[in-house]
C-alpha cells in the first residue's frame, strides 16, 4: 500500500492522513504534562473531517471549537459538552444561545458586549453560563503577521489591563460563572519566549483574580505551536509543555491548551498529479498541477512553505520550478523557484504537512468540488470523505 495506490484508487487531488502520526503528536503532549492537571483540547478548526476529530476524542482529548458548526461536530464525535471550550471573535444571537444552552465547559468571552449578550440569554434561559475571558496581553508572537492574534493591534480578546474590571462583572452577573482566563496569541509560533510570557501573564493575572475572592478553574493557553513545514528550528512540543507547568504550578489551577497544527499538520499529504509543463526561452519552468489554492489555500493566504516532493523520484538533477495550481488567480502557486527533480506530466507529487488548514480550507472556487480525505491506520487506508460531485456541489441551488 502505497501513495501511488491510493491516488490510483480515489484520484488526484486527495489528502492522506497517517492515524499513528496524529497518536504520537498527542501522546507527546499528553505525557511532558507528567501527571500535571490538564486538558488538551484539539482546535477542530486545524481539521474537522470526523475522522480525524473521533481519533483525537478515543485518544482522551477534549475540544476547542471556533464556531457553532464545530461545536455541533465535536459533539457528534462524542465529546460531551463539558468537554467543549468555545471562542469565537464574533459570536452570533444563536451562537451564544445554542452554546448557553449546551452548558459548554467554557465560552470564551471577547468583549464587554459579549458578555452582557451572554448573561441576558443564561438569564432567559433560567441557567449559569461558564466563562472565560481572553485577554489579549500584547505579546508579538513572532509569526506570520496574518496569524498573530495577541497583539493590541489585533482584533482578538480584551487587553489584559482591562481583565479584572470584566472578571469582578462577570462574577457579579446572575448568567455567568468565571471560570478561567483564556490567552491565544497566534500560530506557527517557533519560539518558545512569547508562549511562556503569555502564560506568565495569564497566571499573574489569576493570582490577582483570587486575592479579590475570583477563584478560576483553569487557565486556558491557547494553541499555536508551531512545526517544521522547511526544517527549521521550532520548539520541541515536550519543552513548550514543560515551561506552561513551570509557569503554573504554584497556582495549582488545571491547564488548558487548545493545539492544532501540532497535532494533524504532520499527518498530512495533500497528492497532486502534473497536468503541464512549460518553459519559454527566458523564462521560468512552471510545473502546473490538479490541485491549487482551492485544495490548499496557506501558500496564497500567508506564503506559507510547503515541501513538494515526486512519489516516485526521476533520475536527473533537480532545477528550479514554480510549482503552481490550475486556478485563475496569480497567487495561485505552492512553491515559486523552487529546486524540484525532473517531472513530467502525469507525474504524481506529494505536497507534505498539509493536516492542518488544508482541507479545513478548502472551498469550491471554480465550481472546483472538494476533493476526498484518505485515512492511514495500521497498514490499511480507508476513505473518510469521498470526493464531492458536481450535483452534490450544485444541490443546494434553484
Ligand atoms: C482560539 C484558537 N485556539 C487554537 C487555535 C489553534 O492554533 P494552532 O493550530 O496554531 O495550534 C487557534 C488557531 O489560530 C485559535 O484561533
Amino acid at each position: 500500500m502505497g501513495l501511488q495506490d491510493i491516488a490510483a484508487a480515489v484520484g488526484t487531488p486527495c489528502y492522506v492522513y497517517d492515524a499513528d502520526l496524529i497518536r504520537g503528536a498527542y501522546a507527546t503532549l499528553d505525557e511532558a504534562f507528567e501527571g500535571y492537571p490538564h486538558a488538551i483540547h484539539y482546535a477542530l478548526k486545524a481539521n474537522s473531517a470526523l475522522a480525524v476529530v473521533r481519533l483525537l476524542h478515543a485518544l482522551g482529548a477534549h475540544a476547542d471549537a471556533n464556531s457553532l458548526g464545530e461545536v455541533d461536530v465535536a459533539t457528534r464525535c462524542g465529546f460531551r459538552p463539558d468537554q467543549i471550550i468555545f471562542t469565537g471573535v464574533g459570536k452570533s444571537a444563536a451562537e451564544i444561545d445554542r452554546a448557553v444552552s449546551l452548558g459548554l465547559l467554557a465560552i470564551n468571552v471577547e468583549s464587554p458586549g459579549e458578555l452582557d449578550r451572554i448573561d441576558q440569554r443564561a438569564v432567559a434561559q433560567g441557567t449559569v453560563a461558564r466563562v472565560a475571558l481572553r485577554v489579549n496581553p500584547d505579546i508579538d508572537a513572532r509569526s506570520h503577521p496574518h496569524i498573530s492574534t495577541g497583539l493590541k493591534s489585533n482584533k482578538f480578546g480584551v487587553p489584559i489591563d482591562e481583565a479584572p474590571a470584566l472578571f469582578r462583572e462577570m462574577a457579579r452577573r446572575k448568567g455567568l460563572r468565571p471560570v478561567g482566563a483564556h490567552v491565544h496569541i497566534g500560530s506557527q509560533i517557533t519560539t518558545l519566549d512569547p508562549l511562556t510570557r503569555a502564560a506568565e501573564a495569564v497566571v499573574a493575572l489569576a493570582h490577582a483574580l483570587r486575592a479579590e475572592g475570583i477563584a478560576l478553574q483553569h487557565l486556558d493557553m491557547g494553541g499555536g505551536l508551531g512545526i517544521s513545514y522547511d526544517g527549521g528550528p521550532v520548539v520541541n512540543p515536550a519543552d513548550y509543555v514543560r515551561a506552561l507547568v513551570t509557569a503554573t504550578r504554584a497556582s495549582g489551577l488545571q491547564i488548558a491548551i487548545e493545539p492544532g497544527r501540532v497535532l494533524v499538520g504532520p499527518a498530512g499529504v495533500l497528492l497532486t498529479t502534473v497536468v503541464d509543463v512549460k518553459q519559454f526561452p527566458g523564462a521560468k519552468r512552471f510545473v502546473v498541477v490538479d490541485a491549487g489554492m482551492t485544495e490548499l489555500m496557506r501558500p496564497a493566504l500567508y506564503n506559507a512553505f510547503h515541501r513538494i516532493e515526486p512519489v516516485v523520484p526521476r533520475a536527473g538533477e533537480p532545477g528550479p520550478v514554480d510549482v503552481v495550481g490550475p486556478i485563475c488567480e496569480s497567487t495561485d502557486a505552492y512553491a515559486r523557484d523552487r529546486l524540484l527533480a525532473p517531472v513530467e506530466v502525469g507525474d504524481l507529487l506529494a505536497v507534505r504537512d498539509v493536516g492542518a488548514y488544508g482541507a479545513g480550507m478548502a472551498h469550491t472556487y471554480l465550481r472546483r468540488p472538494l476533493s476526498p480525505e484518505v485515512m492511514v491506520e495500521r497498514g490499511e487506508w480507508r476513505v473518510i470523505r469521498r470526493r464531492q460531485t458536481l450535483d452534490e456541489l450544485l444541490s443546494l441551488e434553484e
